[in-house]
């Protein structure tokens, strides 16, 4: 299975200029990009940030570059999100049973599970009961199947302080809920850091990857 992974797409008004380049430009040439491969991707998934300022004429360029894909996709939110006019905009979009933008999906190659860190007044990755309970429950249902995982916020330091400051603030809480699972994780995929970064998290490989729009400065 082909899976593509996108984020931290950022976008503004669709003439509007954000860190001196036009995000929609830069997502439409990555949608170009996809649909000239071969179309063997299964699915595109954008792990967050999709807007910077969460505006509504933001959300409608995305769906409006993100109708023209090939591939199905799957959005989750990020730190910079606004999850209820994305709800107005992405009206099918992933939604559990408290209202986040979580879900499972069942591919050829084990689960998908999709994991919703926002919280409004803050850009720091949240993860609260409610969310806990919710990923539990998809844990506990199908044990042993291969998953894999995709959230905004990194659920550890990565090394980079500015973004390690506006992390996961539930990280013990989560690793508590995952450990036991971890086993049959097959991977982690996250955004926030706008770098390309992969390695290992108590034995599960991870990536993420920058940004279609602005990168974060490499500096430990
Ligand atoms: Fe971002």
């Amino acid at each position: 299975m082909k899976l593509t992974h996108l984020t931290d797409t950022h976008l503004v008004e669709p003439d509007q200029i954000l860190y001196g380049l036009n995000p929609l430009e830069r997502l439409n040439l990555a949608v170009a990009s996809i649909n000239s491969l071969p179309a063997d991707a299964e699915q595109v998934v954008i792990t967050g940030d999709l807007t910077h300022w969460g505006q509504l004429g933001a959300h409608h360029a995305l769906h409006s570059s993100l109708a023209e894909l090939k591939p199905a996709y799957t959005l989750i939110l990020g730190n910079h999100d606004n999850r209820e006019l994305f709800r107005n905009v992405f009206s099918d979009a992933l939604e559990d049973e408290n209202g986040f933008v979580q879900g499972v999906r069942e591919t050829d190659v084990g689960q998908f599970l999709f994991l919703d860190t926002n919280q409004s007044g803050t850009h720091s990755g949240w993860y609260c009961a409610n969310r806990l309970h919710w990923l539990r429950e998809q844990l506990v249902r199908s044990p042993d199947t291969p998953k894999s995982i995709f959230m905004h916020h990194p659920p550890f330091n990565v090394g980079l302080e500015p973004m390690d400051r506006i992390g996961l603030v539930q990280r013990d809480e989560f690793l508590q809920v995952v450990r036991p699972y971890l086993g049959s994780v097959r991977h982690l995929f996250f955004g926030h850091v706008h770098r390309p970064i992969s390695g290992s998290w108590h034995g599960v490989a991870f990536s993420t990857l920058r940004g279609t729009n602005h990168q974060i400065w490499l500096n430990f």
